[in-house]
């Protein structure tokens, strides 16, 4: 592990109703108690349960996140959530571009680009997310497709604290299958290696998380990786024991 410090992102997509997500909220913060960690925990509830888990998350260490905002401050936007309205129920972060958006709802690396601006303004941290399809990374194609969405989704002006990114290929996802340790610290070497040519020594300090089908069993050789710097986990976020196991293999 690098000397950034690790980031524990729980995604829990479009799981979880008032009881439970209180529950699970409430078990993670309860384990933080008062004391200090080698890693930062982070949840990212679906938006329906920002404003309670901010509640619960409040004067303990647990920071919470939305799963998306809209690029726009504010105005005709059904359905959507501006960043703002995150950040004033006390989230952090927010999730963008994940594979699931790109794909259900079109979101471009311009889309992406464009929402981590609105992120900044807001004074919300931006977790960029990227990865190839399977297809892809059969085609040979993997680092093309990384380098031209960390290009294209990165906006100038991003910096390690201002945002982290996630390397989550697509076919790990909710799959059960994860990178190998190789292929894993391959991408992310060469995802460092671009914030570097971009921003300078800035490069170094982004954390780039690896988000696929992250375990208790697989979490430890993960992020022992060089350039890996946490996980954004989905399924095995929405298990309390779960997701404390994989913060602890961190250590
Ligand atoms: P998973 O999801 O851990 O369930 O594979 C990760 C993610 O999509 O962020």
């Amino acid at each position: 592990m690098s000397q950034r410090r690790p980031l524990i992102a729980g995604n829990w997509k479009m799981n979880g109703t008032s009881s439970g997500g209180a529950a699970l909220a409430q078990g993670l913060v309860d384990r933080l108690g008062k004391g200090t960690h080698g890693f930062d925990m982070l949840v990212c509830p679906p938006a329906t349960l920002c404003a309670p888990i901010c509640d619960i998350a409040g004067g303990s260490s647990l920071y919470v996140g939305g799963q998306d905002c809209h690029a726009a401050e504010k105005g005709a936007h059904t359905g959507d959530i501006s960043a703002a309205m995150l950040r004033d129920l006390g989230c952090a972060h927010v999730i963008l571009g994940h594979s699931e958006r790109r794909a259900d709802h079109g979101e471009s690396d311009a889309t992406v680009n464009a929402k981590t601006k609105a992120a900044w303004a807001a004074g919300l941290i931006a977790i960029v997310c990227v990865g190839e399809t399977e297809t892809e990374r059969d085609g040979g194609k993997t680092l093309d497709v990384v380098g031209g969405q960390v290009a294209g989704s990165v906006p100038d002006g991003a910096t390690g604290a201002n945002t982290v990114i996630a390397y989550e290929p697509v076919w790990a996802i909710g799959t059960g299958r994860t990178a190998s340790p190789d292929e894993a610290q391959a991408v992310h070497a060469f995802i460092r290696s671009k914030l570097v040519e971009r921003f300078g020594g800035e490069g170094d300090t982004f954390r780039i998380l690896y988000g696929g089908s992250m375990k208790p069993g697989n979490a430890a050789e993960l992020l022992a990786l060089k350039d890996v710097d946490g996980g954004l986990i989905g399924g095995a976020s929405l298990v309390a024991d779960d997701f404390w196991a994989i913060a602890a293999a961190s250590r």
